[in-house]
């Protein structure tokens, strides 16, 4: 069974052909990072206008390298919510006119279950497993009980992770998206340049025991780094704040990882979104014994649409289909209707 899969919510601009779920057959991505990174960060109005100009010669591109024809397209899946959404808009209303054009179904996506769904791609992992989910827009540690029930155990209750990345990638001028600049920078650094505290969240009604803040992580590197200088260094570098600042970053997720796994028992670990990328992220991982880790490759971290086909392909089993007039939403449904 081959599904289309449209990713559009953000600033990726993505097509893919998948089959049965998981065999890739094209995933083509036309980032827009060069457009907005005179702004060191994403213009919305720009990304939408970008993706209506684009997304019909990637939708070609992807479908002529996957070598199937139009007709043994069995249906589409697109990613509809959280995002943009002028930028969602755009395809969303591709995939309808695909669906009704060539008389398909159409499947809605939350974005989130793609990014945990994307390693199933590469390794069959069992349910239920855990998930740690960092991106731009959502940092996550949830139980997965099927790919499209989960349990949110903790989120971040402001920034999240790879909005700090950027932020602080963006203050100090170390290039656009923020998060890869400090990965490469953070090689050249020493991480115990600094202490960035890891904050102590107070209970409160409504708050999950695993949740996360990064704001005042962001700020203290922004605007507050003598005051947690180690004292053995006498001139850092921007380098070693990027470092310092990356091992406070992932030690907090760590710690969510860890705490996960001691409440629920679970020991299968996914990651997912464009956070999974950082390399430190990865090693430190790794190095964490008695869980059985499963990283996605680089390609399917990042925004993508083969994960968006991938899940497409499990509700089209389910024969779960979308109405013609769905329209795109900013938050996850994870989050609420
Ligand atoms: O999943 P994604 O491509 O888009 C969203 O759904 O948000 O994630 C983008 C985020 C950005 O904040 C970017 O800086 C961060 O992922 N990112 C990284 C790395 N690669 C991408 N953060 C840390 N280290 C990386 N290597
Ligand atoms: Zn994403």
């Amino acid at each position: 069974m081959v599904l289309l899969g449209i990713e559009s919510s953000c600033d990726e601009c993505a097509v893919a052909v998948v089959s049965d779920g998981k065999d890739i057959l094209s995933n083509i991505v036309v980032s827009q990072i060069k457009h907005h990174c005179n702004y060191a960060g994403v213009v919305p109005e720009l990304a939408s206008r970008l993706h209506s100009e684009w997304i019909g010669e990637v939708c070609k591109e992807a479908i002529e390298v996957s070598g199937c024809s139009l007709a043994a397209i069995d249906g589409v899946a697109v990613s509809n919510r959280p995002g943009l959404v002028g930028s969602l808009l755009v395809g969303v209303a591709f995939a309808k006119a695909f669906a009704w054009s060539r008389n398909r179904p159409l499947i809605a996506v939350d974005h989130i279950l793609g990014h945990i769904y994307a390693v199933q791609m590469e390794c069959q992992v069992a349910y239920p497993h855990l998930t740690l989910l960092a991106s731009g827009g959502h940092t996550l540690i949830a139980q997965v009980n099927r790919y499209d029930d989960v349990d949110i155990l903790g989120s971040t209750i402001d920034d999240a992770c790879g909005e700090a990345f950027d932020k602080v990638a963006k203050h100090y001028q170390l290039g656009y998206p923020g998060g890869p600049a400090i990965d490469r920078l953070a090689g050249c650094g020493n991480e115990n340049a600094y202490h960035f505290p890891q904050p102590r969240l107070k209970e409160r009604p409504g708050r999950r025991p695993l949740d996360v803040s990064y704001s005042g992580l962001k700020t203290a590197a922004i605007s507050q780094a003598d005051k947690f200088g180690n004292p053995a260094f006498a001139s850092p570098t921007v380098a070693d704040l990027a470092a310092s600042f990356q091992k406070a970053a992932v030690e907090m997720l760590l710690d969510r990882v860890q705490r996960a796994v001691a409440s629920t028992g679970l020991t299968r670990l996914v990651i997912g979104g464009g956070v999974a990328a950082n390399s430190y992220l990865r090693k430190r991982l790794q190095q964490l014994s008695g869980l059985d880790v499963y990283l996605p490759s680089l390609n399917l971290c990042v925004d993508n649409a083969a994960m968006i086909a991938g899940v497409g392909y499990h509700y089209y089993n389910d024969e779960i289909f979308s109405d013609l007039d769905i329209s795109a939403r900013p938050v996850s449904s994870l989050f609420g209707s």
